[in-house]
């Protein structure tokens, strides 16, 4: 059984399919048609929610944090516990909600088709913006809030003038009179144990602690994780497969945990990339950069770290900046756990040392070496949204102009995230000059045999490897040049 809330009201859900979407349970289970269906991928924002989820200060203090996501990836027993807002909810007494009032003041719909997404997203952005901000900072969290939305009639300025409005001008609204109604009735169905959600012969177990998690793999092998979804998912929506056993991670609260320590951070697998990013970006600028060039808002708010290590794909964003940083991953079987370098996780395409019933659990990150200049690229067709054609992160140590360590890794290049091992010997013991960089781009050649696709040419990859070792080059000697996340095809 699992409960959540449908806005106010308590639901509780004995046996539905695990398999099932949150986008069809609203459709096809409940009829709230509002939320439409554009691409079921997570590519056009039309499905957008809002999930407002508890979260404890270090005081004890409960708040509740509103986040946009994908409908359309989230399975519905990662629900549990939490409240979900559709597009029915916002509408109160009969009257529009602002952002609603905002898009009709400002023109931003024609057919409408895509307008409930925009309006769950300009909701969150609501709920998430700060009336002190600038104009400036207001524009740029409106473009981050809505570059997870498509729209193929309106086009986007009456839609960002609406967003002006709606965050401009905020006035209270339901969701703000029920807040501490919200929070005792979110309170008071805090899950306290592991709950399981399931219908005909398929299940998804929904464990709160690390233990429990490790003993119902151990129990069930053939389970698959489930943490954001915003891979698994598409295995149902896209592929049309089944998943008989998922154990969802994303309610176990210690692998949603950041740990600061002098010389790490130590980041839950199940913490939300949005989280993650922020917390390295104050150690580590580039992932804040990077950020930004990460998928959408909604696939970020509930796509995870874990997750995004473990699929191995090889065009994965975090693998390569977190490789060449010398990130560790704690992975956790029974009650055994082990501590393995990233870089030794990926051994072929799609092919992890992660055994059976096996599980990321954390992330080690070192912190920052004022000595060592870290930077991060990303290459790809569109600056929101897109995946990588390539991307590298490089880590170089210079002393007295010699390099003494340098750590170049990259995605896009081979089958997996991988280290430039020749490049970075050609590197080691020489020169830190324009000559030496010049040979450490000719050795990435013998380094990587990319592949040709539909996101880039096998030549065009290995040049943009090359440019980005040269801009990196350039970049550490003008460090005033500030050039790296403007880099697309
Ligand atoms: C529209 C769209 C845009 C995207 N853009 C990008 C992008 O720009 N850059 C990028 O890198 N990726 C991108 N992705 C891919 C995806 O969002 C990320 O890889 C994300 O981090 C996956 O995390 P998740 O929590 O959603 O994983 P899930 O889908 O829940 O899981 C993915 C896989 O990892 C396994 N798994 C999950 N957690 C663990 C764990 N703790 N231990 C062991 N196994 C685990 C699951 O069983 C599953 O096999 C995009 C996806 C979509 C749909
Ligand atoms: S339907 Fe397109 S993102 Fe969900
Ligand atoms: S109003 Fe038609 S797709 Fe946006």
């Amino acid at each position: 059984m699992i409960q959540f809330l449908l806005n106010q009201a308590l639901k509780t859900e004995h046996a539905l399919d695990p398999n099932m979407t949150v986008l069809n349970y609203l459709r096809e289970h409940l009829h709230k048609t509002g939320t439409k269906e554009g691409c079921a991928s997570g590519d056009c924002g039309a499905c957008t929610v809002v999930i407002g989820e508890l979260s404890t200060d270090d005081h004890g203090q409960d708040h509740l944090n509103y986040r946009s996501l994908n409908a359309c990836l989230t399975f519905v027993a990662s629900l549990h516990g939490k409240q979900l807002i559709s597009v029915e909810d916002l509408k109160h007494q009969g009257q529009l909600h602002s952002v609603q009032r905002a898009m009709v003041d400002c023109h931003g719909s024609q057919c409408g088709f895509c307008t409930p997404g925009f309006v769950m997203s300009l909701f969150a952005l609501q709920k998430n913006s700060d009336e002190a901000d600038s104009a400036k900072e207001k524009h740029a969290q409106a473009h981050e809030a809505l570059a997870g939305n498509l729209c193929r009639c309106t086009g986007y300025r009456p839609i960002f003038a609406a967003a002006e409005q709606a965050c401009g001008q905020r006035q209270p609204d339901q969701f703000d009179e029920h807040k501490a109604q919200t929070i005792t009735r979110l309170r008071a169905i805090k899950p306290v144990q592991t709950a399981e959600l399931s219908g005909g012969d398929r299940r998804c177990l929904v464990p709160l602690t690390v233990a429990d998690l490790a003993d119902l793999y151990d129990a069930y092998p053939q389970a698959r994780l489930l943490a954001g979804g915003t891979d698994l998912a598409l295995e149902v929506t896209q592929l049309h497969r089944t998943l008989p056993v998922m154990i969802y991670v994303g309610n176990v609260a210690d692998m949603k945990k950041i740990e600061h320590y002098d010389d790490r951070i130590e980041i839950g697998a199940a913490t939300a990339l949005t989280d993650c990013y922020e917390a390295l970006s104050n150690e580590y600028p580039d992932f804040g950069q990077l950020l930004h060039r990460f998928a959408s808002l909604q696939i970020r708010n509930q796509g995870t770290l874990g997750g995004n290590i473990a699929n191995a794909s090889p065009i994965g964003d975090s693998p390569p900046l977190l490789i060449a940083l010398g990130a560790k991953i704690v992975l956790r079987k029974g009650t055994q756990s082990r501590t393995l370098a990233l870089e030794d996780y990926f051994i072929d395409y799609r092919v992890t040392a992660r055994q059976e019933s096996e599980f990321i659990e954390k992330i080690i990150v070192p912190k920052a070496d004022a000595s060592q200049a870290f930077r991060a690229y990303k290459v790809s067709k569109r600056l929101d949204d897109d995946i990588s054609a390539v991307c590298a992160a490089f880590r170089v140590q210079v002393d007295n102009g010699v390099v003494i360590e340098a750590r170049m890794a990259f995605g896009g290049m081979a089958a997996i995230p991988k280290r430039a091992a020749h490049c970075e010997q050609v590197l080691i013991g020489q020169p830190w000059t324009q000559a030496t960089v010049e040979r450490a781009c000719a050795a990435l050649e013998q380094d990587f045999t990319p592949l040709s696709d539909f996101r880039a040419s096998k030549e065009y990859r290995l040049l943009s490897a090359q440019n980005l070792l040269r801009k990196y080059f350039i970049e550490l000697q003008t460090p005033h040049i500030e050039t790296r996340v403007t880099a697309y095809v």
